[in-house]
């Protein structure tokens, strides 16, 4: 037994950051931003909250499936940027849904999120526990940037994206995850839950600090290898994928993962152009838009991958 999904929905906030912006913001230029990450512009959270959004998105995608909130078994909300730390987004989610009968938890994988929810979701799904479960990546990454550190602030957004998955004895799920925690100093995020009482009682504000180079080297080499991991255990060829469905981070990864698998890149959709990389938010965000504009259809093979802090990374394959 495994988890179809029956529903898509993504929400992004209506205030929009573009590179010429930020080119006043941080030392760097439109042109740069184009090249070196593929990303335009972004959307950036105003008024909306991290819990907001995840609940617009969530609404979408019930609706989609036609599946009231009292319906719902579990909530999974993947996300790093949670306005508070208690209660969890999920369950303050859950409150805006009226999904009473869900038991909810947030998920904190950075990039990678958004799979391990659907990977727990699909456990769950599969022992029998729950028969459904609204699977959510959420994030407000704009809080988490130093709005003057040019290395960072120009590739991250804002939004949400949700998917409702159904028990279905047919339906096809399978993945490959990893993590490296020793390499996880390349991507940081010191908690704003330190002692500052004892010994930092002049703390500033933390950000999220990363070594590009050293997060691209990861990932143009561990995306390609997870997923040729994953179609050699499910004795499937690259031409059997209808589309992979990347973690939008840099188009030059994109690419990258495209060439080294020596598929056409056509196969690999982009949004990031648009978002930025909104971490646990973008594959969801991106396999709604695919799935509104009709890319789909009953029996397509899809791949998903994502890499982020952690560092981890993994793949999932689902047939649509
Ligand atoms: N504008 C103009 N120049 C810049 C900018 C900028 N915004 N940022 C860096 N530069 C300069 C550097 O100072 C450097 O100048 P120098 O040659 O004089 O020293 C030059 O551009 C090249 O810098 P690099 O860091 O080598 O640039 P690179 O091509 O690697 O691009 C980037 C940087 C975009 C950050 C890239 O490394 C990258 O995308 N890395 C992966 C990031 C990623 O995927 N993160 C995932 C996060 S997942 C999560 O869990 C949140």
């Amino acid at each position: 037994m495994t988890g179809r999904i029956t529903g898509t929905g993504s929400w992004v906030p209506e205030h929009i950051l573009d590179n010429n912006e930020l080119s006043n913001m941080v030392d760097t230029s439109d042109q740069w931003i184009r090249e070196r990450t593929g990303v335009e512009r972004r959307h950036i959270v105003w008024q909306e909250t991290t819990a907001r959004m995840a609940a617009k998105a969530a609404q979408r995608a019930l609706e989609q499936a036609q599946v009231d909130p009292e319906e719902v078994d579990l909530i999974l909300v993947a996300t790093i940027s949670g306005n508070e730390i208690l209660p969890c987004t999920a369950c303050s989610v859950q409150e805006m849904l009226g999904a009473v009968r869900a038991t909810c938890f947030d998920l904190n994988s950075a990039c990678t999120g958004f799979l391990f929810a659907l990977n727990t979701a699909q456990a769950y799904l599969n022992s029998g526990i729950y028969r459904n479960a609204l699977v959510i990546g959420a994030e407000s990454l704009s809080n988490l940037t130093n709005w003057k550190d040019r290395g960072t602030c120009i590739l991250f957004g804002d939004g949400a994206g949700a998917v409702f998955l159904e028990a279905d004895e047919k339906s096809r799920y399978a993945q490959v995850t990893h993590s490296e925690g020793e390499k996880g100093r390349a991507l940081t995020c010191s908690s704003r839950n330190q002692k500052q009482y004892v010994e930092h009682p002049d703390a500033q504000e933390t950000y999220m600090e990363m070594d590009g180079r050293e997060v691209f080297k990861f990932a143009v080499s561990c995306v390609p290898q997870v997923i040729r991991e994953l179609l050699e255990k499910e004795k499937l060829s690259g031409e059997e994928i209808r589309f992979y469905i990347l973690h939008q981070a840099n188009i030059r990864i994109i690419q990258s993962v495209a060439k080294r698998l020596g598929e056409a890149e056509e196969k690999f959709p982009v949004n990031i152009q648009e978002y930025g990389n909104t971490s646990g938010a973008s594959v969801p965000i991106l396999l709604d838009e695919l799935n509104r504009k009709g890319c789909f259809k009953a029996g397509d093979k899809l791949v998903l991958a994502a890499f982020g802090a952690g560092l981890s990374y993994g793949a999932s394959l689902l047939e649509w």
